[in-house]
């Protein structure tokens, strides 16, 4: 019976995992999330599923993380076939924001929906050094704690090959930022592509044990329906803002559902082989290029 950790499933991509993992035969599905309770869209979809457990931990605190990786050892007897880490540090608020907004973090909404009235807030190195490290926790040692916790579990796997998948973006490709001109979303970023070296590691480490390390892009997927009680127009405005601007530039983005985008991942995951190792994987299952 294949086992599935998605980590950060409450809602967006790692939901989509879930409900689409879950509707496959004999496979058992630990939906990781940081709070059980207010995780409503993972409760209501997954609702009388015998085959999905819901279990706690934040990702920036490795304790918790562990408690969790035991929890799914007691259902499974100790093993893990795939771990898929997608969790992310995503606030609208402040994921746009570069090093001249986060300096004035306080305002971050009203810079990042635009239409609204900022205020004046004071300049301050302090407020950018708080939101860096704050995506750091969730964005890179949140890769390292999901991969160390749950290693244990994946090394007594039986499958012909253990799979980490970390879901990364184009934004931690120095050549992407280059030629898209992202010089925002500065915290985001610089994070995940150290989210993306730490998956990389692992990759180089784990290659004589059976495994296939890889990171994922995921396309460029709007989230904003399951963000919040009944879902987020502002975040989703933001995203197709995000590829119309691309599309100008001359870089084509397609605007993808959960569904989509989770779909094309799990054949790509499906289809993985131990060749593949260290890849940085586009959606669609070829290497991540422009
Ligand atoms: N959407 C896109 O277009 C896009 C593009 C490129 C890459 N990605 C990547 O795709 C992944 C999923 O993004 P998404 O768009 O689906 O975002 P999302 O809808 O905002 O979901 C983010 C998920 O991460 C969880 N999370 C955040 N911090 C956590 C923590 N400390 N511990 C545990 N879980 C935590 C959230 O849980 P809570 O509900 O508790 O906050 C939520 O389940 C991310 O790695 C992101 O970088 C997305």
């Amino acid at each position: 019976m294949p086992s599935y950790a998605v980590i950060g499933a409450s809602r967006g991509i790692g939901l989509a995992y879930v409900r689409q993992l879950a509707t496959r035969p004999d496979t058992t599905v630990f939906a990781i999330v940081r709070n059980a309770s207010a995780s409503t869209h993972l409760t209501k979809a997954t609702a009388g599923l015998k085959n999905v457990h819901v279990v706690e931990a934040d990702i920036a605190d490795y304790a918790s993380v562990e408690r969790a990786a035991k929890q799914v050892a007691k259902v499974t007897g100790g093993t893990l076939d795939v771990l898929i880490h997608n969790a992310a540090r995503t606030d609208p608020a402040t994921i746009y924001l570069g090093f001249d907004q986060l300096y004035v973090v306080a305002a971050s909404y009203a810079v990042y929906s635009r239409s609204r009235d900022a205020p004046t807030p004071s300049p301050s190195m302090d407020a950018l050094d708080a939101d860096f490290i704050e995506a750091y926790k969730i964005n890179a040692l949140g890769v390292i704690h999901s991969i160390a916790a749950f290693l244990p579990l994946l090394r007594a796997s039986t499958a012909p090959t253990k799979k980490v998948v970390v879901i990364s973006t184009p934004g931690a490709d120095l050549n992407f930022i280059r030629a898209a001109g992202v010089g925002d979303m500065a915290a985001y970023g610089i994070t995940k592509a150290a989210g993306l070296m730490a998956a990389t590691k692992y990759a180089v480490k784990l290659k004589d044990e059976g495994f296939v390390v890889v990171s994922l892009a995921p396309g460029v997927v709007d989230t904003g329906e399951t963000m919040g009680e009944s879902g987020n127009p502002d975040a989703s405005a933001g995203v197709a803002q995000f590829v119309e601007g691309m599309n100008a530039k001359g870089i084509p983005m397609e605007l993808l559902t959960p569904e989509q985008s989770v779909a094309a991942q799990l054949k790509t995951i499906d289809a993985l082989t131990l060749e593949q190792n260290g890849a940085f994987l586009n959606y669609t299952g070829e290497e991540w290029s422009l």
